[in-house]
């Protein structure tokens, strides 16, 4: 009898490290979306998963994916496939950067070091923001010879960007995203109801949601207090109080921010400069010509204006009206390899995502980080032989049509 059972029945060994165990069942990035959610403050979730006002370019960013289809051709020798591509004049392991996410410790205390870490392991970009909570110096350390990228806001204290991007240099950071995208802050609705700041204040229900998610209170209170790493010392304020740290820092995004300061950034810094925010065909003709080196397609993962237009409508557009001029990047709403396969396809050099690896980070850390990016190079090379393409640039418009037009 247990002959019988033991031919169709196998015991699964169990798994002793929890984090693994949380990994397992993690098939998607939704499930790494849900994990994080259970482990951080709501506060703390709602800051990386909300968008502005309605969340309409926020849900938008991801389902006009699924307004695109596969023309996949069959009986194609797909034994091996080969995501490389080369991102101005470097290799790269597939086509995927991860972009500028501020704070990133509150996601967990290893914060943009764990990112740092898990981009330089998998060979593709990392872009560290300017509110970062580990310096630039600290990142380039922890991960030497890293792809690394830097992205400046041009504050109004001009001085303050001008010794970032020196530092930047000196570390041998290889390019800077300017985001362009943000003169003032939109207006996130899940950040006001829950009365969240940055850094955020501690009130009695801060305290009750510290004490439903233990795990991330105990991470939170063991580590160094979360400041912006690469303006302590720099600014005014001495990042001994924060709190005026950040609002110093709030009131530097510049409003008066024109084609000007593109020029001048591109005066104070050697290397490629990608303007990360473009969203009209119009914006990145201008930007090709002027010689900036590349444009994100981006509405800031929908934080910035409710109902901009999403970055996959426009790859197509900007990819033919500038396209061999410039490197177009989509950055926003992708969640699986097939996505990043779609916008190659319509002509983007590159995909970057951010909310995927903060929720990867808030999950499990550095390990969740490295998941999600596994994930999305194991979606990449699966959607690549599904649909009969062993090369990234076999990824061309051949391979997809819209199931309706981009509205
Ligand atoms: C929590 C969070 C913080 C962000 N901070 C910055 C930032 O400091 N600078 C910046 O240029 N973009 C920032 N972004 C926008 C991202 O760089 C990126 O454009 C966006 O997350 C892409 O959309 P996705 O989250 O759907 O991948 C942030 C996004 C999130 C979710």
């Amino acid at each position: 009898m247990w002959d019988t059972f033991f031919s169709v029945v196998r015991f699964r060994a169990i798994e002793t490290d929890p984090v693994a165990r949380r990994l397992a069942g993690a098939a998607s990035v939704e499930d790494l979306r849900r994990i994080a959610k259970r482990r951080l403050p709501r506060g703390v979730f709602d800051y990386i998963d909300g968008g502005a006002e309605d969340e309409r370019t926020l849900a938008a960013n991801s389902a006009d994916f699924s307004s695109i289809e596969f023309c996949p051709n069959v009986l194609r020798d797909v034994s091996s496939i080969d995501t490389t591509t080369t991102l101005f004049g470097r290799e790269i392991s597939m086509p995927l950067m991860l972009s500028p996410t501020g704070f990133g410790r509150i996601a967990h205390s290893d914060g943009e070091l764990a990112v740092a870490r898990a981009a330089r392991r998998a060979e593709i970009p990392y872009s560290l923001s300017t509110m970062a909570t580990r310096s630039i110096e600290e990142v380039a350390d922890v991960a030497p010879d890293g792809d690394h990228w830097f992205q400046v806001y041009t504050w109004k204290d001009r001085g303050l960007v001008t010794e970032m991007v020196q530092r930047a240099a000196q570390s041998g950071y290889r390019g800077l995203w300017l985001t362009v995208d943000t003169a003032l802050l939109g207006r996130r609705e899940r950040d006001v109801r829950r009365g969240f700041t940055i850094p955020p204040k501690i009130g009695p229900g801060t305290i009750i949601d510290g004490i439903v998610h233990p795990a991330w209170t105990w991470d939170f209170i063991r580590h160094e207090p979360i400041v912006f790493a690469n303006v302590v010392g720099l600014a005014d304020e001495d990042g001994s109080d924060p709190g005026s740290l950040a609002e110093h820092m709030m009131r530097q995004f510049d409003q008066a921010l024109s084609w000007d300061d593109v020029d001048w950034l591109r005066s104070i810094w050697d290397g490629p400069v990608v303007l990360k925010g473009i969203q009209t065909v119009e914006d990145a003709r201008r930007a090709a010509d002027l010689g900036v080196d590349g444009v994100a397609l981006s509405n800031h993962g929908g934080r910035q204006l409710d109902d901009a237009p999403t970055p996959i409508s426009l790859v197509e557009p900007v990819a033919q009206a500038v396209g061999d001029q410039m490197t177009v990047i989509c950055d926003g709403g992708i969640r699986r390899g097939s996505d990043i396969a779609k916008a190659l396809a319509l002509g983007a050099d590159v995909c970057s995502i951010g909310r995927p690896y903060l929720y990867g980070l808030g999950a499990a850390g550095e390990r969740g980080v490295d998941h999600v990016i596994e994930h999305l190079r194991d979606g990449l090379v699966r959607t690549m032989a599904l649909c009969g393409r062993t090369e990234i640039a076999a990824l061309d418009r051949s391979l997809v049509r819209w199931r309706s037009e981009p509205r």
